[in-house]
């Protein structure tokens, strides 16, 4: 169906504070794509409902979570007069929709999905083990994205596969039942660095089982420690060694983070930041003196995000009232969705007086 509206959805699952991976990933172009003012309407959300798909065994950690990812939203710049807030669990047309969509997927299907593929291994699921919801966990993020009618999805490259999944669904229900729900596009990190932020200690992904996180809510102190002992070059013992940029931590956040505008700022010797890593490359240069770069490039960001946090964190029940709000907002998106896919259906007997018609006539007959 030819979108009319520009809409955006995405969201996370609320298991744990979001940190400067989210950051980079997506909460960054998320406050971008809400100042631009080129989308009629913006839906994030947390998908605590998908989070207790794998998280059975500690649903408190879902529900602890569920304020800490909204204070991370809006501390980062996400505002409820522009962007909706809401939780997942609090939509229950979602079950309605990925109830219908579940006719539209086979296992095997399901079972191609790399993205399930590779956590059903992470997880350690063997064989059959798996949860019925787990593994079928793309179908509800399917309906997520339609029932909203999202025509932009902004994710990271992880999520390809779930877009290419609710594409799919999406074709095969306008396909059946007539045009009725929008087809999505993933919009991707724009920067390679962003695509997936490594953890400080240089290992493929920062997250909290690792402990090598910089979490959004973590102080100024608490940020500079991290950074001190970041993974650097291993091989770049003398600081007049050439030093490596590859798979070098240091390097790879401020390709994420910093503007050439800040290097020129906050340094004495460097217009950019490729002048920097040449001088890096060459041999001359300590890692102390990158670090204190990142810790100054970091702090310009982390810190009116702190600013913001801490302003909501002083009135916690004004917060559960906006996404109380959202969730009202979302609600009535949804119903009007469910109504129009129910029409599609036919499944709308009582309001269909055509159908109630013809079957009088028949059997008057
Ligand atoms: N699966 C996403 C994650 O792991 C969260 C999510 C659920 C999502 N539904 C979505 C993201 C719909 C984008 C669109 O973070």
């Amino acid at each position: 169906m030819e979108p009319k509206q520009k809409i955006i959805l995405t969201g996370d699952r609320p298991t744990g504070k979001l940190h400067i991976g989210h950051y980079v990933g997506s909460l960054r172009r998320r406050v971008e794509l809400q100042n631009s003012g080129l989308y009629d309407k913006i839906f994030v959300f947390e998908a605590d409902a998908q989070a207790l798909t794998d998280n059975i065994e500690n649903p408190e950690k879902v529900r602890q979570n569920v304020i800490e990812v909204a204070l991370d939203y809006l501390a980062a710049g996400l505002d409820p007069e522009r962007t909706t807030l809401f939780i997942q669990s609090q939509i229950p047309e979602l079950c309605e929709l990925s109830f219908y969509f579940m006719d539209m997927v086979s296992v095997s299907r399901l079972q191609r999905n790399p993205t399930v593929k590779t956590e059903i291994q992470m997880r350690g699921f063997s064989g059959e083990s798996i949860p019925v919801g787990f593994f079928t966990y793309p179908i509800s993020q399917a309906a997520d994205i339609a029932m909203f009618k999202a025509t932009t999805v902004p994710a990271g490259d992880d999520q390809e596969p779930m877009l290419e999944q609710a594409r799919e669904i999406v074709r095969r229900f306008n396909y059946i039942y007539g045009d009725t729900l929008v087809e999505p596009n993933i919009l991707l990190p724009e920067n390679a660095a962003c695509l997936r932020l490594p953890g400080t200690d240089g290992k493929a992904k920062m997250s909290k089982s690792l402990g090598n996180c910089i979490y959004l809510s973590d102080s100024a102190d608490e940020v500079n420690r991290k950074v001190k002992t970041m993974y650097t070059d291993p091989t770049h013992l003398q600081v007049s060694d050439p030093g490596h940029l590859e798979g070098n931590t240091v390097f790879t956040y401020l390709d994420a983070f910093a503007t050439d505008e800040q290097v020129a700022r906050l340094t004495t010797d460097y217009a950019t930041l490729q002048e920097m890593k040449d001088h890096y490359t060459r041999g001359g240069l300590g890692d102390m003196k990158c670090k204190k770069l990142l810790m100054a490039v970091l702090d310009e960001t982390l810190e009116p995000i702190r600013q913001r946090r801490a302003e909501y964190e002083k009135d916690i029940p004004a917060v559960y009232e906006i996404l109380r709000k959202g969730c009202e907002v979302a609600r009535a998106a949804a119903c009007e969705t469910m109504d129009e896919v129910r029409r599609a259906m036919k499944i709308n007997y009582f309001d269909d007086r055509a159908l109630i018609e013809e079957q009088a006539r028949r059997f008057q007959k």
